[in-house]
């Protein structure tokens, strides 16, 4: 019987768990340069906590199951319940300011396409505890911070930046009740991967009263910030809002990334704890799902029986983000052999016990050594050398079988020297 692997999962064989790897370093090294300090939870929680805030549409898309205690479990989709979790259970013990990283793998039971798949990794940075819109231009600015890293310009990628806290005060302005807020939300969510037909038909749906669907589409129209003071007679609450961003604007200009964002109405956001700025980053031809999304959060810790604590972060899958590295080109170095020190080989049957007590000597003082488990022909032994990525190749032939003398070849300048043993050791200590 042949198992397939289940749908919408992926196998990492060696090539393409280097490439997992490669990008996970280069989050935690993003995530270490910015100051964010690395946590991690269980990978399955109750599932009440994802049915108390994370949206309906991530609970439409859990993976549950029942312990043998009856106890109603759910792998995680995300990992941001879990840190207001653990943030509440140490609130008042934990230093501050809380700039925690993580790289969860998490399990969502979406339709697998292009960039979405059932099992994902996906790297996390939260700002806790800091009111201060500074922390939402540092969580934007890191996560362009990484893409800059990687090679990705301002012609790759843009941060599309909106706020929540704007939205509900037009929304309130337009006379949306909150209880049709989150169903309003859900639709602009939708807005631009709609045609205008089917944004407001589904706009009609959720808002019987024609006149506030007009606003509504008038609202989606708007292409800058300055255009909604213009369109709108704003209270104090939007202006507030409105200036927010403005404000948000300012810092991130003053972090020197002008070039990677943009203000765009069309960002909501599926998840249903944001209270102000959102984000998501998207490549600029917007061919692909978002590569990264987040923002504020400031009511989730008390949703989650804590005290009033602010919050603000973001969430970066890998799958879209190595699809969008991949078209650009970028992931050549990702490919590359992660190269051993010495490769050894021996050119007869005889020799190929003394070329594992070789690679045995080189790993003791911490080299890495890889040997043929065969004698092997010179042209094969230099192709093996150059997929392994080796340095250095250590040759056992007839000089080793005359003199004991090992032959080592520098593979970068091709130079090579006949040495013993002794001297190959004295010479790597
Ligand atoms: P999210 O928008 O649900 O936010 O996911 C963030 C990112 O995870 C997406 O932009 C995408 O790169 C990736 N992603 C989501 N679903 C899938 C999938 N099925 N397959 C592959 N990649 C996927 C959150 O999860 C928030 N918890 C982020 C956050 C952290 N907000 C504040 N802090």
């Amino acid at each position: 019987m042949k198992i397939p692997p289940v749908k919408g999962t992926r196998d990492f064989y060696p090539e393409q768990m280097r490439l997992r790897n490669w990008i996970i370093d280069g989050w935690k090294n993003a995530s270490i340069r910015n100051g964010f300090l690395e946590y991690d939870g269980p990978i399955f929680e109750y599932l009440k906590m994802y049915q108390v805030k994370s949206g309906d549409e991530i609970v439409e898309q859990l993976f549950s199951f029942e312990d043998r205690g009856q106890r109603s479990l759910a792998i995680r989709p995300e990992i941001t319940p879990t840190l207001a979790r653990m943030v509440n259970q140490q609130i008042n013990s934990l230093p501050r300011p809380i700039k925690w990283f993580s790289v969860p793998r998490v399990c969502r039971a979406e339709r697998p396409q292009k960039g979405r798949l059932r099992e994902f990794f996906q790297w996390n940075i939260d700002i806790i505890g800091v009111d201060e819109l500074i922390a939402d231009a540092e969580v934007i600015f890191c996560s362009i911070d990484y893409m800059r890293q990687v090679g990705l310009s301002s012609d790759d990628v843009v941060a599309k930046i909106s706020s929540r806290k704007m939205l509900a005060a037009i929304l309130d302005l337009i006379g949306v009740a909150p209880q049709e807020l989150t169903g309003v939300y859900t639709t602009m969510d939708k807005r631009a991967k709609l045609s205008d037909e089917a944004f407001e038909e589904l706009l009609a749906k959720q808002l019987p009263d024609k006149q506030k669907q007009t606003e509504i589409i008038k609202l989606m129209a708007v292409s800058s910030i300055g255009e909604i003071e213009d369109i709108f007679e704003l209270n104090e609450a939007a202006q507030a809002a409105v200036d927010e961003l403005k404000e948000l604007f300012r810092l991130l200009d003053m972090m020197g990334v002008s070039d990677f964002y943009s203000f765009d109405i069309s960002i909501v956001r599926g998840l249903a704890y944001y209270t102000g700025v959102v984000f998501e980053v998207h490549d600029k031809l917007g061919e692909l799902r978002a590569v990264c999304g987040g923002g504020r959060y400031d009511n989730l810790l008390k949703d989650f029986g804590g005290p009033s604590v602010s919050a603000t972060g973001m969430g970066m899958g890998d799958c879209v983000l190595e699809i969008l590295l991949e078209n650009k080109g970028l992931l050549d170095s990702a490919r590359e052999p992660l190269g051993v020190d010495y490769y050894i080989a021996a050119l007869d049957k005889e020799l190929v016990e003394a070329s594992f007590e070789i690679a045995a000597k080189l790993r003791a003082k911490g080299l890495s050594a890889e040997f043929a488990y065969k004698p092997i022909k010179m042209k094969k032994l230099m192709k093996q050398a150059s997929t392994l990525g080796a340095m250095h190749c250590v040759i056992l032939g007839q000089e080793f079988i005359e003199s004991k003398e090992l032959v080592v070849k520098n593979m970068d300048s091709k130079e090579q020297e006949n040495m013993s043993l002794d001297a190959l050791l004295a010479q790597v200590r």
